[in-house]
This record gives structure tokens, C-alpha cells and sequence, in this order.
């Protein structure tokens, strides 16, 4: 039987606590432990960026850090990116200009968005490709992504809370 240790940490909004064996992935106990299935396993190597949350503001892939690593941190999935069942302007943005292509990698596009427009308000194509430079599309493409993101962008520079 292996050992659990609990960890606290706000999540979404609300505090957390959880069990976590040693070396659980905090990819997996957000799926497996908190149901938070917006989260995606890729790649599960650190290169697809399908498992990103934002963890204390910053853009991080869930698959490679402990658990462990989150107590007392401050995290946000794509379930905490809505507000009282309404879609954040971002998934506005993404679904009406074609950026949701996919269920694997749109959460984490959409959480990389909400950082970039967070530290650029206004951001350039090139910024736009580098900060969603980590956030692989092996399927359809970027540009509606990238057109997804201007017009988040364009719509409320202070769209990303
Ligand atoms: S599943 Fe974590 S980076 Fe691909
Ligand atoms: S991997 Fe999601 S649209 Fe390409």
C-alpha cells in the first residue's frame, strides 16, 4: 500500500485538499482524484502542452510535476476559466472564430491565452506564436487559433482576468 500525504491548494477559486501518493502527477489527480477532465494527457513527456494549467499565474504542464509540488499553490484549470456557467471572452473568442478545433488541445491553448493576454494586452502575431509556442495542434493548423487570440486580443485588452 503506498503512502499518501495531504496537500492543500487553491483551485479554481476554492480551497483544496487532496491525498497524493509520493510521485503522483498533478495532471493525474486533477483528472482522477478532483473529476477535473478538462485537463488532457497528451504527449504525457512535456511537449504537447494539452495538460497546461495555470499554476500560481504561470503556464505549466501538469504531466511533469509532482503533485507534492502544488501544496499551497494557487491553480486554475479550464473549469475555473468560466464564471457562473458563462464563457470567459477567450472561449467566446475560440469557438466563434474557429480556435476550439479539438478537445485535446484547446484547453491548453485557451489557458495559454489567458496568460499571454494577461502579460500582453495587445500582443503581436509573433508574441501570439510564441506564447502559445509550447501548445502543439498535430491535426488542423494554427491559424484559426492565432485569429482566435487577436480577436480575444482585440475585443478587451482586459479580457484575461
Ligand atoms: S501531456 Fe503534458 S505536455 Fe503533453
Ligand atoms: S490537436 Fe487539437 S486541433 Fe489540432
Amino acid at each position: 500500500m503506498s503512502k499518501t500525504t495531504p496537500i492543500t491548494f487553491t483551485l479554481n477559486g476554492g480551497q483544496q485538499t487532496v491525498d497524493v501518493p509520493p510521485m503522483k502527477r498533478l495532471l493525474d489527480v486533477l483528472r482522477e482524484d478532483l473529476h477535473l477532465t478538462g485537463t488532457k494527457e497528451g504527449c504525457g513527456e512535456g511537449e504537447c502542452g494539452a495538460c497546461a494549467v495555470l499554476f500560481n499565474g504561470e503556464l505549466v504542464n501538469s504531466c511533469l510535476i509532482p503533485a507534492l509540488q502544488s501544496n499551497g499553490a494557487r491553480l486554475c484549470t479550464i473549469e475555473g476559466v468560466s464564471t457562473d456557467g458563462r464563457l470567459h471572452p477567450i472561449q467566446q473568442c475560440f469557438l466563434e472564430k474557429g480556435g476550439a478545433q479539438c478537445g485535446i488541445c484547446t484547453p491548453g491553448m485557451i489557458l495559454a491565452t489567458h496568460q499571454l493576454l494577461d502579460k500582453y494586452p495587445n500582443p503581436s502575431m509573433a508574441q501570439i506564436q510564441e506564447g502559445l509556442g509550447g501548445n502543439l495542434c498535430r491535426c488542423t493548423g494554427y491559424m484559426r487559433i492565432f485569429e482566435s487570440v487577436q480577436e480575444a486580443a482585440a475585443l478587451n485588452p482586459l479580457a484575461a482576468k
